[in-house]
């Protein structure tokens, strides 16, 4: 098949990568013409493991182009891919301006019938808003309803092995078009799903929203775990060994952060609003995450009794591992706090630091090396759990922070909880973590790690 995939973005490129690596033609277009110009120079704009390679190979194989223009070679194409942001407005609803112009642009060009597919997540009612954008088009467009569920970090992986792919359509010929489409990924059962166009919708805000509410729940009970005693590494176990429940999604941390949780969260309570249904639920997971930032900021003002004056190294600036996504980062809000407390904010991460310095400048300064950035800081707070991160040396990172005025050592704050506090604590250094009793911490088996 043609194929042209709007929005070069972590959707769109692995979205119209993949779908040239299974032979169809692509051309994935963009208005932001840098990320072109890189794309057809053989750069790749994002991290992403695999994506690289995928691309190189599908450009040599002449199957996948990169342009800001739709040639004539393109406008019989047989599906048009809808892959552009739709960020948050002023009150939480999604902002649908980047996919309606994109149907303005599909109404102008498409020059033989063919399914323009929404993989951009969209709130309910959208698909059949972009049907009525279409209307004056030459040929006959059908929408439909196929939103994204690969996850950064593994969105190579995803695509060709996804969980599962939702369709909404109105037509059988819609449907079987997505049938053909997605046939070589071999989904068996119900791992494909089809439904209709506002259900589709609906179901990608609602997988984000449950994942988001386990999240808040289990940092709300962190923070109970805190003024309890309890621990939460104990906690999780127990609960998580429901298999009702299962263990996944239930790890205390700094909040969730990234391009879609947050924003789709407040979308779909903004949705609930507009529709007369408060979704009280989603609205509270959005405030707790909220909370979790402040509560995050707190602990580590009270770790080192207060931050004024103070040098503090973050490590991970991403919002998650192998990705170099620093939007609605948990680092990104950590470091405004401190910096707005008084403290010099340090930074490393992997691969997100380039995002990081486009956020704050020479507000903070962002270390090649990861020790490097330790030097003369009186905290070091990990807030993405990078492999590179999991087993540093403890004695190292006590040689190059400094311990405070008093004396006191200084403090790691392992937002993650993935360090050993009695490792910790035996190279000199003063352990905090995330709901973690440290009295029972100390003598926790192996297999409670994460
Ligand atoms: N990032 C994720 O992990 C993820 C996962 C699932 C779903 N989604 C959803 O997919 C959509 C895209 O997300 P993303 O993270 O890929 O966004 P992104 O910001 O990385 O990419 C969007 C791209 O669209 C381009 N664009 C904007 N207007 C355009 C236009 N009129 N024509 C062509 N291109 C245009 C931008 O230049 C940008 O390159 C969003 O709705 C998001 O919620 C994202």
């Amino acid at each position: 098949m043609r194929l042209v995939v709007f929005g070069a973005g972590y959707v769109g490129l692995v979205t119209g990568t993949g779908l040239s690596d299974l032979g169809h033609e692509v051309l994935l277009y963009d208005i932001d013409p840098d990320r072109i110009a890189k794309l057809n120079d053989g750069r790749v704009p994002i991290y992403e493991p695999g994506l690289g390679d995928l691309i190189h190979r599908n450009q040599r194989g002449g199957r996948l182009h990169f342009a800001t223009e739709i040639p004539a070679s393109f406008a019989d194409a047989d599906a048009y891919f809808i892959a552009v942001g739709t960020p948050p407005g002023p009150d939480g609803a999604a902002d649908l301006s980047a996919v309606m112009a994109v149907a303005d642009t599909i109404a102008k060009v498409a020059t033989r019938k063919a399914v323009v597919v929404v993989k951009s997540t969209v709130p309910v009612g959208t698909c059949d808003a972009v049907q009525a954008r279409l209307a004056g088009a030459k040929v006959s467009l059908e929408v439909v309803s196929n939103p994204e569920f690969l996850k950064e970090g593994d969105a190579v992986s995803d695509f060709f092995k996804p969980d599962r792919v939702v369709v909404g359509a109105r037509s059988d010929e819609a449907r079987q078009m997505l049938r053909e489409l997605y046939a070589p990924l071999q989904l068996s059962g119900e791992r494909l799903v089809m439904t209709d166009p506002r259900s589709s919708e609906l179901i990608k805000y609602a997988s984000n929203t449950m994942l988001a509410i386990r999240i808040s729940f289990m940092n709300e009970l962190s923070r109970l775990c805190h003024a309890t005693g309890a621990d939460i590494h104990a906690v999780r176990l127990g609960v998580g060994t429901d298999s009702r429940i299962g263990k996944k999604f239930l790890y205390a941390g700094p909040g969730y952060g990234g391009s879609c949780f947050p924003k789709d969260v407040q979308a779909l309570a903004a949705l609930g609003r507009e529709n007369g249904v408060q979704l009280k639920v989603a609205e509270a997971a959005h405030q707790a995450n909220e909370d979790q930032a402040v509560f995050l900021a707190q602990l580590v003002d009270k770790a080192l009794e207060g931050v004024m004056g103070k040098q503090i190294t973050l490590w991970g600036l991403a919002f998650k591992p192998e990705t170099d996504d620093v939007r609605e980062s948990p680092a990104v809000k950590l470091a405004s706090a401190l910096i707005e407390r008084g403290a010099t904010v340090i930074g490393h991460d992997p691969e997100a630091g380039p995002n990081f310095t486009k956020v704050f400048g020479s507000k903070v300064a962002v270390k090649e090396r990861d020790y490097d950035a330790l030097d003369g800081s009186h905290a070091l707070i990990l807030l993405t759990e990078w492999r590179s991160y999991r087993a540093p040396n403890f004695a190292e990172i006590k040689r190059r922070l400094k311990a405070s005025a008093d004396g006191m050592p200084p403090v790691l704050v392992d937002a993650r909880n993935i360090w050993r506090p009695s490792e910790v604590q035996r190279a000199g250094l003063r352990y905090q973590g995330i709901g973690v009793s440290l009295h029972r911490a100390a003598d926790r088996p192996s297999q409670v790690l994460v």
